[in-house]
C-alpha cells in the first residue's frame, strides 16, 4: 500500500477474529517499529509478544478492557529511560517517551499495511502489568498493542482541522500574515 492510504487506513480496532496471525508479520511490524529515529541512535526499547492465552487475560484484567482477550497476540512496548537518561540526564527521559511513540506509530503503520489490526492501550496498571510479565520496576511499560485480523465496522474517528492545528510564526497565531514568505521560495 502507498503511504498515504496506510495512513488513512489505520484506525483503532478493539473486535479481532479467531483466525491466526502470523509470526513473520508480528516480527516485520516490529522490525519497522525499530526504523524510527533514536536520540543518539540508542534503540532503548524492547517489545514483549504474548501469545499465551492465560498471560492475555492477566493483562486484559490489568487493562479493565475485556475486548484486548480476544486479540490473537499482544505486543507490550518497553523501554528502559536509564540509557538515555546516561547520556541526555533529564532530556533523555523526555526523548526515550517520544521516541517510544513514534516506534509505537510505526508499528501500528506496518500492521495496517499487512491487513491486520491492532489498538494503542495506554490504560493498565503498570504495576500490576509488570509483575504478570516480570518485567523490571525500572523499565516503563510505554503501551500495550492487541493484534488480529479486525472484525465489525471500523469507526472512523474525526480528526482536527488543519487551520485548528496550525500558528504561523508565533504561538497562538491563527491567520497567515500576507508578510509571511512563501515556503516554496525559501
Ligand atoms: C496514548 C494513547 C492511549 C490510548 N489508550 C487507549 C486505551 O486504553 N483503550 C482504548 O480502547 N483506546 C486507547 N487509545 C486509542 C484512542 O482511543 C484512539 O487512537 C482515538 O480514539 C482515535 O481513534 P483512531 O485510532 O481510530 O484514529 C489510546 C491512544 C493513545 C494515543
Amino acid at each position: 500500500m502507498k503511504l498515504n492510504e496506510v495512513i488513512e487506513k489505520r484506525h483503532s480496532v478493539r473486535e479481532f477474529k479467531e483466525k491466526k496471525v502470523k509470526w513473520a508479520d508480528i516480527l516485520e511490524a516490529i522490525d519497522t517499529a525499530s526504523k524510527v529515529p533514536f536520540a543518539g541512535n540508542i534503540n532503548n526499547l524492547k517489545f514483549i509478544i504474548v501469545e499465551n492465552q492465560e498471560l492475555k487475560n492477566n493483562i486484559t484484567k490489568h487493562c479493565q478492557q475485556t475486548w484486548i482477550a480476544d486479540a490473537q497476540i499482544i505486543i507490550v512496548v518497553c523501554s528502559d529511560e536509564t540509557k538515555l537518561e546516561k547520556m541526555y540526564n533529564e532530556r533523555g527521559k523526555i526523548y526515550s517517551r517520544q521516541q517510544a511513540g513514534a516506534a509505537i506509530q510505526n508499528f501500528l503503520l506496518k500492521i495496517t499495511d499487512l491487513g491486520l489490526s491492532s489498538c494503542w492501550v495506554g490504560a493498565y496498571s503498570d504495576e500490576l502489568i509488570k509483575q504478570v510479565l516480570k518485567i523490571p520496576e525500572f523499565i516503563n511499560i510505554e503501551a500495550i498493542l492487541p493484534v488480529g485480523y479486525g472484525k465489525g465496522t471500523i469507526k472512523k474517528t474525526r480528526k482536527a482541522a488543519l487551520e485548528n492545528i496550525i500558528n504561523w510564526e508565533f504561538w497562538g497565531i491563527t491567520k497567515k500574515s500576507s508578510r509571511t514568505k512563501d515556503p516554496t521560495t525559501w
